[in-house]
């Protein structure tokens, strides 16, 4: 079983969009995947509920910050969406049920500074020091046309952390959302999506 993290205390940085293509990723490829949510805004839990029967089904993982339940043993791929903000006990906790960690960073500065504080309690905390999660970094809503893209690039230099992949910037991201849809399940077989998405699923089925 994976167990993978989507996780920044910066709020719309992408989380629950990088935690929803993931599971329907890992779903349309006939895995068996739950997909659980920590933020009390539920987005994932009612992106769960919008989504259409007949598409490969994504059973959601109950969690809740009380009671951290792992998933059932059953699980191939288990997607925790995270809300704003975790660090301290619930980010420890967070950390001791899972093998990866996905934390995606918009080019915007204020993303940055928040993301800085992160890999900093990341690096202190016992699981990560003793190599016990991998953490890769997602560029998020990029637009490669811009210099705010190319300080993103500059910034993530200074960690030693690999960045999987960069995400463009695209309504479609938005639009498919509203509908419990992602863009994998429209055109998954799109090359610019291929090209952007491809390195991370690569990575999130790597052996650390
Ligand atoms: N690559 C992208 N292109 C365009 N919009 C995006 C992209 N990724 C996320 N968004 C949008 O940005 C908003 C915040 O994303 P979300 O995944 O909810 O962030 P978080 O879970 O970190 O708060 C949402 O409206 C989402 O649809
Ligand atoms: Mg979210």
């Amino acid at each position: 079983m994976r167990k993978i993290m989507v996780a920044n205390p910066k709020g719309g940085c992408g989380k629950s969009t990088l935690a929803i293509h993931i599971a329907s990723w890992f779903a349309r490829h006939d895995e068996i995947v739950y997909l659980g949510d920590l933020d009390r805004q539920q987005s994932s839990r009612h992106w769960l509920a919008a989504r259409p029967g007949h598409l490969a089904p994504i059973r959601y993982w109950e969690i809740s910050e009380e009671a951290f339940q792992m998933p059932p043993k059953n699980c191939n791929f288990a997607i925790l969406d995270t809300p704003a903000g975790l660090h301290g006990k619930r980010l420890k906790e967070a950390l001791n049920a899972v093998d990866k960690v996905l934390v995606p960073v918009s080019s915007s500065r204020f993303d940055m500074l928040a993301t800085r504080e992160f890999f900093e309690e990341l690096a202190a905390t016992k699981a990560v020091r003793k190599e016990r999660v991998d953490i890769g970094v997602v560029g998020m809503r990029v637009d490669v046309r811009t210099h705010a893209f190319v300080q993103l690039l500059e910034f993530l230099e200074r960690f030693d952390l690999p960045v999987v992949t960069c995400i463009a910037q695209s309504q479609r991201y938005l639009q498919a959302a509203d509908t419990g849809l992602t863009l994998f399940d429209n055109d998954s077989n799109s090359t610019a999506m291929d090209i952007q998405w491809r390195p991370l699923l690569n990575w999130l089925v790597s052996r650390h």
